[in-house]
């Protein structure tokens, strides 16, 4: 097959047949329906695409998330993530993702009026969070639970109605803080805390984790600020593994609660959303600075990888990466710096020479200094996750509305190159070959 692209559209030469098709270029890309016109005969599928891990190929038209991974350029709605950071709050950047247009100053009041008034959860959830083991991963809870609100919500499946699409975006901002908190709490043996809406989103989510005796908590502003901004660069980063498991879950027409809890679920792995807690796993494992060059070599030479280290998409630098750097050290100045930084550092130094890293154009990616704010702070590495899920929910709620308005989707359902076995017909089992248990069974029913 032979590929020339004129003006706006390819020529297709199927060398197979010798026939040519004309394939329209729209926004840099081709439908992919088109090339289903090319075939050896009538009988003939027509042609595929095969794409596992859909490296080049888009599932939507988006007008949230703007990167340029070559350049190391992150954008919500347009705004450069560097000034969502320093000038932004994330209840206002969640405004900005989900609605399109930043707040005027009542409208964000009423913004954050609502999701403040949707900060508690039902009753029978406290039962249900009970039920977990004592150790249970708080992750393994938030899928769980966030799945479970949907059966408190049964209004939530009318995705098609604006009002109760905004009804659930408030629920789901609200809760979640309040469900992370929770698992935590569970785990530890601590009571609940109610949230207290007169705290900032931030805030209020460091009081329902680390509240004891004292009759109200207050957040220490530069934690709260840093958490806050990291809840900011997690906010949205278009069609990732958990945006896309969401999508792809939400296309049957779910309600929200079960599609973002499979949004959770793909966020858990340690290749996505749990890179956090395998950066700090692995410093540990690493020890001190002068081991540095021997786990180095042991990632070149294919015994695991180098965590919070390239990304699918950056291949410069990530952009959110340098911002938390920065956090890190403000964050250190209020808590006491954290020992594993140091080797963190050097870590980076070393890796950022070495030919392995820097031809495959790996770099620290937003995991790589999180998870040391995060323990700083004074979380548990199985809340780090659930911190990158918290963040991630408007993101997540944003790329939901626009699918279900979107008339160009369809139920997500890929398609497959099948190479196993060709019709066979059915054998009985007193026909097929005898196996090596078999002989033993009969051996044993002979004693
Ligand atoms: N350490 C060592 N080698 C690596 C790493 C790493 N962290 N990442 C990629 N490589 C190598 C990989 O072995 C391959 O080498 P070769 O060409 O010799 O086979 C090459 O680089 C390309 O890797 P890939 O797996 O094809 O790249 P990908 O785009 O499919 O994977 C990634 C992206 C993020 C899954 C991967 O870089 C990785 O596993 N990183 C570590 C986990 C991590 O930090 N994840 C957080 C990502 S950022 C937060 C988020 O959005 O979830």
């Amino acid at each position: 097959m032979t590929v020339t692209e004129t003006g706006n559209s390819l020529t297709i030469v199927d060398n197979r047949t010798g026939k040519s098709y004309e394939v329209p270029v729209e926004n840099g890309s081709i439908n992919t329906m088109e090339l289903r016109k090319i075939k050896v005969s009538e009988e003939d599928f027509g042609l595929l695409g095969y794409d596992p891990g859909y490296l080049n190929t888009a599932s939507c038209k988006s007008r949230i998330t703007y990167i340029d991974g070559d350049k190391g350029i992150l954008r919500y709605r347009g705004y450069p993530i560097e000034q969502l950071a320093e000038k932004s709050t994330f209840l206002e950047t969640a405004y900005l993702l989900i609605k399109g247009e930043l707040p005027d100053k009542e409208r964000l009041a009423v913004w954050t009026y609502n999701i403040r008034h949707h900060t508690m959860t039902h009753n029978n959830i406290v039962k249900f969070m009970d039920g977990f083991r004592y150790d249970a991963h708080p992750m393994g809870i938030l899928v769980g639970t966030v799945g479970a609100l949907s059966t408190f919500y049964r209004d939530a499946k009318d995705i098609g109605s604006e009002d109760s699409r905004k009804l659930q975006v408030r629920r789901l901002i609200g809760k979640i803080p309040t469900l992370a908190a929770m698992s935590f709490r569970h785990s530890m043996g601590f009571p609940y805390v109610m949230p207290d809406n007169d705290l900032s989103y931030a805030g209020n989510f460091l009081s329902m984790m680390f509240k004891m005796t004292e009759l109200r908590y207050k957040p220490n502003p530069v934690l709260e600020r840093a958490l806050d901004v990291l809840f900011i660069l997690h906010a949205d980063h278009e069609q990732n593994c958990s945006t896309s498991s969401l999508r792809a879950v939400a296309s049957s027409g779910v309600d929200p609660f079960s599609a973002i809890a499979a949004g959770c679920a793909a966020l858990y792995g340690p290749l996505h959303g749990g890179a956090n807690e395998a950066v700090i796993r692995m410093l540990m494992k690493i020890g001190s600075i002068d081991k540095i060059p021997e786990f180095i070599q042991s990632v070149k030479d294919g015994d695991g990888r180098l965590m919070g280290f390239g990304h699918r998409v950056y291949k410069n630098y990530d952009p959110r990466a340098k911002i938390i750097k920065d956090i890190a050290f403000e964050v250190f100045e209020e808590t006491g710096r954290n020992p594993m930084l140091d080797i963190a550092l050097e870590l980076e130094r070393i890796a950022l020479e070495d030919d392995y890293f820097v031809s495959r154009k790996l770099y620290p990616n937003v995991d790589f200094y999180s998870g040391l704010i995060y323990q700083a702070m004074g979380f548990p590495m199985d809340m780090f996750p659930v911190l990158f899920a918290i963040g991630r929910i408007p993101g997540w709620l944003a790329q939901w509305i626009e699918h279900v308005k979107d008339g160009e989707q369809k139920i997500a359902r890929p398609r497959q190159i099948y190479l196993g076995e060709d019709e066979r017909q059915f054998v009985a089992m007193a026909d097929r070959p005898k196996t090596r248990l078999d002989e033993q069974m009969a051996g044993i029913c002979r004693l």
